[in-house]
């Protein structure tokens, strides 16, 4: 396949990185295509375990090379930190690491903002990750931001640099509440890395579609969810960048002829961190015992995340704007212990049954279930469909049939062998 997209159909930490890792093997080149350092994405091979945040999860490949796309926002604190990471545990990124020139820098003052608009903003806070990306997305948005390649540009430092900063200072004092920070500090940080940058940054659409058209293969890995998406997701609480198919598209540059496939990953139940509308969460003893048997705790942030069980309409809402081809269905080993599993089939909205995840007063909606009946028994074990109980094989076609999406790979564990092909 000329360019596959990995998307996360629920609210995030489906286990994307799971299932790139698993194809990233046969993969050329990795692109990471929106978001930052918010994105937790978790590898697992033999005894070890890495988590990355802006590094593309295919760079355990020693072939592949990965590419932070256009539409994400980098901070350079973080991603020197991941790569410090790497070398300390004998992996060298550098020589296959690419950055796009038209990426934004995520500066400590948006950290700042991110921090103290969500600390001032009461029973309104979105539950962020504190990692300053919807103060650098508004910067984006909003024509004030700092491009990769705009470091390398001379007089960009004492021309746009010192109004943006004086801008950024009015806001840090006047609204927020906090220090201002120093042009020429922030000036020699730029300059640090520029220097330390230089050789990673490309025109990313040129590299990509030339590559793809000298037959290259290309896999795109999304960070966050579709749940999570600025338009499609529960606005407002959402991240603020496009994980859906549109967002592939617009944050690496590829054009839409070379995407064959688009997979999306759904967890066997579902879990959301932060604030937000969630319909199917529980709230009682099954969401304890699903955050205990699937270890759901925060990557990024340790916060115990918030869990449920399976939301066909989530998941068909994903299909619908992604044009998910398959899905890999993830974690479905944490279901093992229990002796029936809930399915949410479908809404209903003011009395009236829909059949579409609303866009808006989804915290309206009452859900409608299924009750199917468990297997009781360890499924981690198993590496083909004949290996896994019989009401496991049945809870598959049941998600596969409502979803209407066939389900090319169930995975029962974190590492790359716990992943069963079905098609
Ligand atoms: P991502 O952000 O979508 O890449 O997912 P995360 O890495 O944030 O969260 C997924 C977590 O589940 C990680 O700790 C994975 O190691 C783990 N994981 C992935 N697939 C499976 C699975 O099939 N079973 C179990 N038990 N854990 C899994
Ligand atoms: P991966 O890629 C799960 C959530 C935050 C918050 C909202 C906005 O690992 O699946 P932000 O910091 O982006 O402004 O926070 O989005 N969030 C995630 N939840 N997985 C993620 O990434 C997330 N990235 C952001 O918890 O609710
Ligand atoms: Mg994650």
């Amino acid at each position: 396949m000329p360019a596959t997209l990995i998307v996360g159909t629920q609210w995030g930490d489906e286990g994307k990185a799971k299932i790139i890792d698993y194809l990233a093997g046969k993969t050329d080149i990795v692109v990471r295509y929106q978001g930052g350092a918010n994105a937790g994405h978790t590898v697992k091979v033999g005894n070890d375990k890495y988590i990355f945040r802006l590094i593309p999860s295919g760079i355990l490949y020693p072939r592949t090379i990965c590419v932070l796309g256009g539409g994400m926002v980098i901070d350079p604190d973080a991603l020197f930190a991941e790569i410090g990471e790497l070398e300390a545990r004998g992996i060298n990124p550098k020589g296959r690491l690419r950055i796009a020139d038209n990426a934004h820098i995520l500066m400590p003052y948006h950290r700042e903002i991110d921090i103290r608009s969500e600390e001032s903003s009461g029973s309104f806070k979105i539950g962020t990750t504190r990692r300053g990306i919807g103060a650098c997305y508004s910067d984006k948005v909003n024509r004030q931001g700092i491009r990769v390649g705009m470091l390398y540009n001379e007089t960009f430092y004492d021309t746009l640099l010192p109004r943006l900063i004086e801008q950024k200072n009015r806001l840090l004092t006047r609204v927020y509440d906090a220090p201002p920070v120093d042009l020429a500090e922030i000036k020699d940080k730029l300059l640090f890395f520029r220097d330390r940058l230089r050789d990673m940054v490309i025109n990313a659409p040129y590299y990509l579609n030339m590559e793809l058209a000298s037959g290259k293969n290309v896999l795109l890995e999304g960070a966050q969810g579709t749940m999570l998406d600025l338009d499609f997701g529960t606005y407002p609480f959402v991240t603020s960048s496009n994980p859906t198919t549109g967002g592939a598209l617009s944050g690496s540059g590829i054009s839409f002829r070379y995407l064959k496939e688009v997979i999306g990953v759904a967890k066997a139940y579902s879990t959301r961190v932060g604030e937000g509308p969630y319909p199917t969460e529980c709230t009682d003893e099954t969401g304890e015992l699903l955050r205990k048997a699937g270890n759901e705790y925060g990557s990024v942030t340790g916060r115990p995340r918030r869990c449920g069980w399976f939301d066909v309409e989530v998941v068909r809402h994903a299909a619908r704007i992604n044009g998910l081809s398959c899905l890999a269905l993830t974690k479905l080993d944490v279901l093992d212990q229990f002796k029936t599993i809930k399915v949410a089939t479908g809404y209903e909205l003011d009395g009236k049954r829909i059949d579409y995840f609303p866009s808006c007063n989804v915290s309206k909606v009452k859900v409608i279930y299924e009750e199917l009946p468990g297997w009781n028994e360890p499924t981690s074990h198993a590496t083909k469909p004949k290996h896994l109980p019989k009401n496991a094989r049945r809870y598959i076609e049941a998600i596969e049939r409502f979803c209407g999406v066939p389900i090319a790979w169930v995975s029962v564990g974190p590492a790359r062998e716990n992943t069963i092909a079905l098609k």
